[in-house]
């Protein structure tokens, strides 16, 4: 690709709703600023920016069959919320459609939906960038975005325990990676 996030932005404007394809941009703005606040490479973390969220509008019985032909591994857990497969999903589509496999996209983009205890400084950026991202209209992000200026684990636990509390409240699965990674950061 002469210039792959040109390429890749194409790509994603034929795939996602308008609303979906801005808040990518604002992900990959997001990204791009805390990368260089802490010293890491943005390029792979704009790639998986506007990949990350390729597979967020499948209907759930699309992603599960997807995650199936593919030969991802589906846990109870995906069954029950097959919203969970979209990052791992993404990871895939990335490979095939687009040929790109950078290791440190690969992982910003598999772990970006609940996250994981093995996740990187890079992950856990990238993680924070799909949150606090300009476009969100969340109104806890404001101060999401000063905690993440001065601690990324702080601010991946504050954003994992609203997240979390969010979902338990509307009755959904959280995934046994996000509990895993919570435990983590706060042992
Ligand atoms: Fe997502
Ligand atoms: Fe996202």
């Amino acid at each position: 690709m002469d210039n792959p996030e040109t390429e890749i932005k194409k790509w994603l404007e034929g795939r996602v709703s308008a609303g979906r394809y801005r808040h990518s941009v604002g992900v990959m703005e997001a990204a791009t600023e805390l990368s260089e606040l802490y010293g890491v490479d943005p390029a792979p973390l704009r790639q998986a920016a506007l990949l990350h969220d390729c597979a967020r509008e499948f209907s759930a019985r699309e992603l599960v069959a997807r995650a199936e032909e593919w030969g991802l591994p589906v846990r109870d857990v995906d069954r029950q919320s097959p919203v969970l497969l979209h990052g791992k999903l993404a990871v895939v589509i990335a490979e095939r459609d687009l040929g790109l496999t950078d290791p440190a996209m690969v992982s910003a983009v598999r772990w970006h939906t609940a996250g994981h205890p093995r996740m990187s400084l890079s992950d856990k950026l990238f993680y924070l960038a799909d949150v606090l991202e300009p476009t969100s209209p969340l109104p806890w992000v404001p101060e999401l975005r000063v905690v993440a200026h001065e601690n990324v684990d702080r601010a991946v636990l504050m954003a994992i325990e609203i997240n979390t509390d969010h979902l338990d409240r509307t009755g959904r699965i959280v995934d046994p990676d996000t509990y895993a990674l919570k435990e983590l950061l706060t042992g």
